[in-house]
């Protein structure tokens, strides 16, 4: 316990984020312009190797759970590889995946083999052409689908389907998410849109949580599900639904008070916060030959810099940050 990653708000930091690349093979509109952003070149992305140590140092300090992020983790060759790494690290009890989906229905059984237990996956729309403008393209709808409904006959711990709503473009479609859930046992999650470098963030654009919530409640009785504190989604049931819904309120309700989440970067950088720019080059510190116990002296002293919460959209708007596709999520 006094091992652990504290902050100072007395949070402790059980979970890694890992962006194992910056690359996809969609374009979302709430992700990045038509044209793509610049990424960092192949040679700083993370290997395998750095990957290792980074599963070292953070195990050794108490992390249990990891999500590999991307961009598009599953563009990474060696994900197999990775995951079955990460297997290999006994305090390590839950490695998740968050995935666009359009790659599941080619990998997901090696994915199942080697050790991965959850998946959350992007889908902003039920409606095929829909999906072609968000995503800018043609093909992933299909495969994404087939994707969904592969990860629910695997039987993963979890399958949860990620939604950002935007005013004027998927608005209309939350009551058709609640019915895909009616015999589907996977968690549906409606989350706010959030501001991120090229992203085109308007306020206009962001539909409230309680919103949402209050639309979806005309139609459907909801009954809250009691959540782990560091949720990020408040969760409710629907009788006679066998999956459920959730919201993702970073805007207007921000969660920050339970967060448990540290961030490694595809370029091996340490983010102690979605939102926050000041960054712990850990790729750096292993090149160099640092060792385990003076990285970690390192990741603490960054993460005693860690803000009670992301402060609001004028002070997230007045930082530079990174596009989410070189964060996350
Ligand atoms: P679970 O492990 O299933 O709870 O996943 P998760 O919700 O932590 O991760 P996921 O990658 O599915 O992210 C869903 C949405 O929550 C995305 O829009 C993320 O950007 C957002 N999100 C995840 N973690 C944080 C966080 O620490 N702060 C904020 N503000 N948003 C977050
Ligand atoms: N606001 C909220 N969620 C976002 N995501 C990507 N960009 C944004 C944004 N601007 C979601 C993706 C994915 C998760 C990692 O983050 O849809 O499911
Ligand atoms: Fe944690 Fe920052 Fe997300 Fe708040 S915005 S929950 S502090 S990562």
């Amino acid at each position: 316990e006094e091992s652990a990653l504290w902050d100072n708000f007395k949070r402790k930091h059980d979970y890694l984020r890992i962006a194992l690349v910056e690359k996809c093979n969609f374009r979302c509109q709430y992700c990045m312009p038509e044209e793509g952003v610049e990424l960092s070149p192949e040679s700083k992305i993370i290997s395998r190797d750095h990957i290792n140590r980074i599963l070292q140092i953070f195990t050794s300090v108490g992390v249990n759970k990891i999500r590999l992020t991307g961009g598009e983790p599953l563009l990474r060759k060696d994900i197999y590889d990775v995951i079955k790494d990460i297997r290999s690290y006994q305090q390590i009890r839950t490695i998740a995946l968050t995935t666009n989906g359009s790659l599941l229905p080619k990998k997901i059984e090696r994915l199942k083999e080697a050790g991965l237990n959850q998946i959350n996956i992007s889908l902003d729309t039920l409606v095929e052409a829909k999906n072609q403008f968000i995503t800018r393209r043609p093909e992933g709808f299909k495969q994404t689908m087939a994707g969904i409904e592969k990860a629910i006959q695997l039987k993963f711990d979890a399958v949860k389907v990620n939604v950002v709503v935007m005013n004027g473009l998927n608005e209309d479609e939350l009551c058709d998410f609640v019915e895909f859930v009616r015999e589907r046992p996977i968690e549906v999650r409606f989350i706010e849109f959030m501001p991120f470098d090229a992203n085109d963030w308007k306020n206009k654009k962001l539909l409230p949580y309680f919103e949402i919530r209050k639309r979806i409640q005309d139609k459907y009785e909801l009954i809250r599900n009691e959540d782990p504190k560091t949720a990020t989604s408040k969760t409710f049931s629907i009788p006679g639904h066998l999956g459920k819904i959730g919201f993702i309120s970073s805007m207007s309700d921000h969660f920050c008070g339970g967060c448990n989440r540290l961030r490694m970067t595809a370029d091996g950088n340490l983010k102690i916060c979605l939102f926050d720019n000041r960054e712990l080059n850990i790729r750096e510190l292993i090149d160099q030959g640092m060792n385990n116990e003076e990285i970690i002296q390192q990741i603490r002293s960054h993460l005693e810099k860690k803000h009670f919460s992301h402060g609001g959209v004028d002070s997230i708007l007045q930082r530079e940050n990174r596009s989410m596709i070189r964060i996350g999520g």
